[in-house]
């Protein structure tokens, strides 16, 4: 059976301010989902929250970029604002770039991740979603998942894997793709996707097969909107076991509370910390960024799950790092490496000062 599996979310608005999302906006999605499952256009749904972000998690069989399920997620948006500005939540709609929906809710505002495969007698997905960080914070974890043997020893000695994944990279500034080989060319790989706020990992294959393996949003809602509006909060779908890393070679990586860039403003760098889904709740310097897995058995396209993978106890330790570096980080206060480099800020007072000090600069 073909199945597509659709993530698409959006920030329809903060409660309180950009920490949580309301149950009554997540209720209202819930009917949406559950009015287009019983008339056939979803296959099944899940309806979650990654702090501020309102998660649409969608089985289909209409093929990735198809206009009824993109309409859909869009009109979920949409309707869900109206329930935020009932509510006066923060930054209503904030993420709807676009007034009216036209075809593909790409390059609106949501981000959407997708990938469309013949299921597996057992199809192991594990769903990612982050807040307070920008797309290119899963180029580390799927490095490490698909391409690092010592994160995945599947890679070295499991012979439906040995012979390794490909990856595509996209630079999204240039609207440009390419294609890297692993392990062969994990060098030139990493020349590009150490630097995740130019180029970004979309997706993932296995080699041997071409099976779709990863699948990431890369939307830049900066570049999209031309100003700053709210942080990216990427999502990223994975599929698990048998010819894909097991699902504990796919929660390894983030054993690492790695830093990203989105926290505060969208202008700082902290430690990314994996929670459950009712611990995305952002709200020391609003964060530190989070990221929550949703586990699945797809049966028949039914999403069976979820299960809360980082409620597990054995990510208490990667939490208590992400704690410390956000303490350490905090103390950096407006200096970088805390704040980011002037050309990545969301936020600046630059050109407005500079013009107050017009005639004081002169030459050394
Ligand atoms: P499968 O090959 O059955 O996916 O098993 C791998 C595994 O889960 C080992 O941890
Ligand atoms: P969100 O992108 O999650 O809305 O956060 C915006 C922000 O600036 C928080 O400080
Ligand atoms: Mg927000
Ligand atoms: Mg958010």
């Amino acid at each position: 059976m073909r199945i597509t599996l659709s993530v698409i979310k959006a920030d329809v608005g903060g409660y309180v301010g950009h920490s949580e999302s309301h149950p009554d906006v997540l209720a209202n999605a819930e009917e949406w989902m559950a009015r287009a499952k019983k008339g056939g256009t979803l296959v099944d749904y899940h309806v979650t929250k990654c702090g501020d972000d309102l998660q649409l998690i969608m089985t289909h069989q209409h093929g990735e970029n198809n206009e009824l399920i993109h309409k859909l997620a869009w009109d979920t948006f949409v309707s869900c604002t109206e329930v935020a500005k009932k509510l006066k939540l923060h930054g209503a709609g904030q993420d709807l770039l676009a007034d009216a929906f036209s075809g593909n809710v790409k390059g609106m505002g949501p981000g959407v991740a997708e990938m469309e495969f013949e299921e597996r007698p057992a199809e192991t997905v594990i769903v990612f979603m982050a807040d307070k960080t920008s797309a290119g914070a899963w180029n580390m974890p799927l490095y490490k998942m698909f391409a690092d043997p010592f994160n995945t020893i599947g890679l070295v000695i499991a012979s439906n894997m040995h012979g390794g994944f490909a990856f595509e990279v996209q630079a999204i500034k240039e609207g440009k793709k390419v294609t890297f080989n692993a392990p062969e060319e994990i060098y030139d790989l990493l020349v590009f996707i150490g630097a995740p706020s130019h180029y970004m990992v979309k997706a993932v294959y296995h080699r041997g097969s071409n099976e779709i393996a990863a699948s990431s949003s890369t939307q830049r809602l900066a570049l999209i909107a031309g100003r700053y509006v709210g942080k990216d909060d990427p999502v990223c779908i994975v599929r698990s076991q048998g010819e894909f890393p097991a699902v504990g070679e796919v929660l390894e990586p983030f054993s690492l509370p790695f830093l990203v860039e989105g926290w505060m403003r969208g202008s700082h760098h902290g430690p990314l910390m994996p929670v459950s889904t009712p611990d995305s709740i952002p709200s020391r310097f609003d964060g530190p960024p989070r990221v929550t897995a949703a586990g699945f058995q797809l049966s028949g396209g039914k999403l069976v799950g979820p299960r809360d993978m980082f409620a597990d106890k054995s990510f208490d330790n990667a939490r208590q790092q992400a704690l410390d570096a956000a303490d350490f980080m905090r103390r950096h206060g407006p200096f970088e490496p805390h704040r980011l480099p002037l050309d990545e800020m969301e936020y600046t007072t630059m050109p407005e000062v500079m013009k107050k000090l017009e005639g004081r600069f002169v030459d050394i």
